[in-house]
Order: C-alpha cells, then structure tokens, then sequence
C-alpha cells in the first residue's frame, strides 16, 4: 500500500501549473462515444480516474491512444453497449456512458454507480432526462439497461436540482437527437461550459450553456472533437489553501480567476492577499487568518469539492468558522481523521462548526475521499512532525503529481510504499 507521509512546517512559496479539470475530462471523453471519426484531446490529466473511464472506452469497442496530456479516440464502430461493474464501481462518472451511447447507438446498459461513498448520490435525474428524449429503462441484476428504439427526439427536459452529471447525460444525448431540446435548471458549471464547446467542436449546435437554460438544435451526425481540457479549479484551491494554511505565497499558473470566483471571495475575507493575471491566481499570506462561514452551493456559489480542503485551513483561522454543505449528506468523513490531528470540530445536521486556531500535530490518517484525502495533506502540511496518510488511492483518483507538486512549492512530502 503506498502512502504519503508529510513534515509540517515549512512555508509553501512559489508557482504551480494546474492540470486539466478531471470533472471536464471525463464526460468529454465520454463525448467521443457519438462520432465515428477520430478525436484528439489535449491537457488530460493523468489519473485514476481518467485510465478508468479509457478503459470503458476501450471495452465499447472505442481505440484509444495515449501520449503524455493528450489522448486520442476514435469510436469507428461500437463493439458493445455495455459499461460494466468492475469498472464503474470505482467510479461513478461511468454513468455518463448512458447519454452518448443511447443517442449513438440506441442502446445502453451500465452497472449502477459507485464512486465516492459521499451520500446517496442517485441517477434518477439522469433518467428523466433521458426518458424525456424517448428513452426506456430496466434495472436488472444491477444493471441500467436503456432503449431508444426509434430513436431519441429532442424534448423539453426539467431538472429537479442543477445536477452537473445529469446536464451532461442530457446535453450530450441530445446533441444527437432529432430536432430542438431544452434543459431546464441546468448546472452552470465551468465543466458544463467545457463540454459544450468540445461537443461544438464536433459540430453540435448548443446555446445557453453557463446559464440554466441550455438550447441543443440536434444533428444527424457528429465530426471528430478537437478540444484541451479546462483547467481544474479544485487543484488549484487545494494549492492556494495549502499555501495560506503554511503561511505562504502560492500561485497557481494555466487557470484564470473566473473558474475560482466564491472561493477566492472566502480566501479574501479570510485576509489572504489575492492577485491574478489572465492566466494564474495568486494567495498571499498577510499573517492573519480570519474565520468564515461558508455554505455550498451549485455554481456560481461554493463548491462542495473544495469544502474538505476549507475546513483544514479553517483550523488555523483566529476564531470559530461554520460550514454548511447543502449538496451530499454525507460529506464530512474528513472531520474524525482532522481531529486525529488535533482540529476541534463539531458536527451538527448539515453543518461542521470549526474551533480555530488549534495546535495541529502529525498522525497517522486514512484517506476517506478523495477531496477528504486533500484536507489531510493541507492539514499535514502545517501540522507539527510527521503526518502519515493511508489510503491515497482516493487521492490518485483526482489529483496528478500531487507530492511532486507541493515538494517544487517547498512542502516536505513523500510518496512511500508501506511494508
Ligand atoms: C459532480 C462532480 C463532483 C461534484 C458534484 C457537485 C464529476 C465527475 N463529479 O458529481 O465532483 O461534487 O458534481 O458539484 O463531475 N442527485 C440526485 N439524482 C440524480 C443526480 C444527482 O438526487 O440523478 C443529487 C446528488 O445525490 C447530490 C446532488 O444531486 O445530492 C448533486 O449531484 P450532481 O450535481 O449530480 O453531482 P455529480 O454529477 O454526481
């Protein structure tokens, strides 16, 4: 079993490029399932995750090619409809097949989703959607199995809740539908933003992404997709907390503020000094560290991703701090393994109320998620001697390099392999 184990106590200064976004990347991947001609990504991030959903790929009969950031796709014909459970339990995103490949293929049948153990996480609205466009559904044996015999037909489709995976299921099948479609309510995500215009380079036609009402004027047939991945907003809050939580200055360079705004607004208030340019963020420590009340939100309010990595700096903060996550139920396992560290947390409902400052000291920790996994390596950062964490498959899933990158910041972190 591999672990990280972290020295706390050295300041974090300097720059750090993000990768591209996991949470674009998978459902444009995904996206190449609709077109029998080649496609070509660039700035994939090389992770967990990402070799998971290739391999899908690869047993839908789809040719993949790999070489460093970029990957190439080319779904000539499809082989089988079938996205099966040995891979989609490890990640919940497979569910993401079943839009593209009903709208390419007519048929899908994906094992139910696994992923991260964050709350209930049901798909029923990426089912509503698609049955607005003329798909049926079965469970059996613990498998989705979708039809669209004659076809999907562009409709009017409601969400209950801004879903960003249901956006995409809905938004991707219906970029091949014949005729007009709407989503309604639809997340707003930068990650929707980014599909929209990597179907748009396969030649869909899609207006009102980045808004709650989504236009998709179906096609017949898709091009190939020539799209780089955006950058992951969730790796680079998880370096400007780090920075901030050491007392430091980091900037994260390939990301603009716009993809950072709620949380760059609680880094401010917090006393983080704030600057960026059209391509990287800076957070400078000013040597105070002001409590917060944060509550999560879908976009453009606070992302319940980068609640965990939040909490950790908060510990340090001069004074009492309140998180509320209105978005998983089950969102806070992160909260028994920061007090092994010594952070004082109270839980009560939906909301963890943080006691600052508090002394940490390094421990060994167990990943729970992978977000959770972040908070533990921002936590280890400052916490006085040795923080061993376990478990960091959790990390692998969503961030690439991730000690390689804080060691070039100056953190004291190694990747281990534990006997
Ligand atoms: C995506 C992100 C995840 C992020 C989340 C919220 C990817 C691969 N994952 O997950 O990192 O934390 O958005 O920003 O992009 N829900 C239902 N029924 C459904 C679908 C969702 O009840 O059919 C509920 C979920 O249980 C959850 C809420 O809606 O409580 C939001 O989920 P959703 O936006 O769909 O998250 P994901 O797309 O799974």
């Amino acid at each position: 079993m591999e672990i990280l184990r972290i020295r706390g106590g050295t300041r974090l200064e300097g720059s750090v490029p993000v990768s591209g976004a996991k949470n674009a990347a998978l459902p444009i991947l995904f996206a190449g399932i609709l077109s029998d001609q080649p496609s070509q990504l660039r700035n994939v991030p090389d992770l967990a995750d990402i070799k998971t959903t290739l391999k899908v790929l690869e047993t839908l009969g789809i040719s993949v090619t790999r070489d460093g950031d970029r990957v190439g796709l080319h779904a000539k014909q499809l082989s089988s409809i079938e996205a099966p459970y040995d891979l989609v339990r490890t990640m919940r995103a497979s569910v993401l097949v079943l839009g593209p490949l009903l709208a390419r293929a007519g048929e899908a049948r994906v094992s139910l989703p696994g992923g991260c153990a964050i709350g209930a996480r049901p798909v029923d609205f990426h089912l509503s959607a698609l049955e607005k466009l003329g798909a049926v559904f079965d469970i059996e044996g613990g498998y989705i199995h979708g039809r669209a015999p004659d076809g999907l037909r562009g409709a009017t489709m409601t969400l209950p809740f801004p879903s960003v995976g249901a956006t995409e299921n809905a938004l991707m099948a219906a970029a091949l539908a014949s005729g007009f479609s709407e989503i309604q309510n639809a997340a707003c995500e930068p990650e929707i933003i980014d599909l929209a215009e990597a179907l748009r380079s396969m030649g869909a036609k899609i207006t009102g992404e980045g808004t709650p009402l989504i236009r998709i004027e179906g096609v017949s047939s898709l091009g190939g997709m020539n799209h780089a991945i955006a950058p992951d907003r969730v790796e680079a809050a998880t370096f400007l907390c780090a920075g901030l939580i050491s007392k430091g200055k980091v900037r994260v360079t390939g990301i603009a503020s716009h993809y950072l705004g709620s949380a760059l607004e609680v880094l401010g208030s917090m006393g983080a000094k704030i600057s960026s340019g059209t391509d990287w963020v800076e957070a400078e420590s000013t040597g105070v560290l002001l409590p917060a009340h944060l509550k999560t939100a879908p976009f453009p309010g606070f992302p319940t991703d980068m609640q965990a990595q939040f909490m950790a700096l908060m510990t340090q903060a001069e004074g009492n701090s309140k998180i509320e996550e209105t978005i998983f139920e089950n969102r806070f396992m992160h909260v028994p393994e920061l007090a092994r560290l010594g952070a004082r947390i109270r839980i009560q409902g939906n909301e963890a109320l943080v006691e600052g400052p508090t002394r940490l000291s390094g421990a060994t920790v167990m990943a729970t998620d992978l977000r959770a996994s972040a908070s533990l390596v921002i936590a280890g950062v400052v916490a006085s001697g040795e923080t061993l964490i376990r478990r960091i498959y959790h990390l692998d899933r969503g961030y690439e390099k991730l000690e390689l990158k804080l060691s070039a910041l100056g953190a004291q972190i190694h990747r281990e392999t534990e006997k």
